[in-house]
């Protein structure tokens, strides 16, 4: 299991260190769950000096593809590795919506995250209309697809899927567990037709949107629910561990 929050556009680095250090004193006995904490880039240095558990990642929310330039406002792979980052959040639905980013885009950071030695965890999943019009495997297949095209066979056991339906995003209304669990079966066979079956049973397939300490266990009990991805919940220390817990 693996259980990441993203903070999003919250908190100060100085607002960050009592989060993260409330966290790290709560999970201190808890080696059975891989745990990624991903604050904004402000916050990568402090986090970085405060943890040092092995199963406690430090995440990042985005980074640019190419290695270095001018490339006013951005980050790369290596200053991430140097900040000892050891995943990045890739095509969150948020940057597809208000950053135009397409799915070749997406594509071209995810490889190279992997050829930087960063997990990426790549984000796919449809919006509302497109579920109302039963497009969702359409559009999962898509995202899939063009995200990871292109990664070599060797470091797909290195590769994290995010299944976060738009619709469910920060609106309290959550996919049902066996909603969930439909389309993670689904990503689960794309991936075994990309690679194959062995491959794609080793891919970590996050759900988020609105999970939270009350709705966790049961979506986490699914069996192609490997972990969540976790927004709003994941702000507060008390909430995110709960959530941790629930993984056990
Ligand atoms: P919420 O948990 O706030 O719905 O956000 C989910 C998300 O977008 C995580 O990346």
């Amino acid at each position: 299991m693996l259980i990441a929050g993203n903070w999003k556009m919250n908190k100060t680095a100085t607002e960050g260190v009592s989060v993260i250090k409330n966290i790290l004193s709560s999970v201190q006995q808890i080696t059975s769950v891989d745990i990624a904490i991903c604050p904004p880039f402000t916050s990568l240095a402090s986090g970085s000096a405060l943890i040092s558990q092995e199963n406690v990642w430090l995440g990042a929310q985005n980074m640019h593809h190419e290695p270095l330039g001018a490339y006013t406002g951005e980050i790369s792979a290596s200053m991430l590795k140097d900040l000892s980052v050891s995943c990045v959040i890739l095509g969150h639905s948020e940057r597809r919506s208000y950053f135009g980013e397409t799915d070749e885009f997406i594509n071209k950071k995810v490889l190279s995250a992997l050829q930087n030695h960063l997990i990426p965890i790549l984000c796919v999943g449809e919006t509302l209309e497109e579920r109302e019009q039963n497009r969702t495997m359409e559009v999962i297949s898509r995202q899939v697809r063009k995200g990871v095209a292109g990664i070599p066979e060797q470091a797909i056991d290195q590769l994290v899927l995010a299944y976060e339906p738009v619709w469910a995003i920060g609106t309290g209304r959550t996919a049902t567990p066996e909603m969930a669990q439909e389309v993670h079966a689904y990503i689960r066979k794309l991936l075994s037709e990309i690679f194959s079956q062995q491959k794609a049973e080793k891919v970590r397939i996050l759900y988020g949107g609105s999970m939270k300490p009350d709705n966790a266990a049961s979506l986490l009990a699914q069996p192609d629910v490997d972990g969540g991805l976790i927004g709003g919940a994941s702000l507060d220390a008390a909430s995110f561990v709960n959530i941790i817990k629930s993984a056990l």
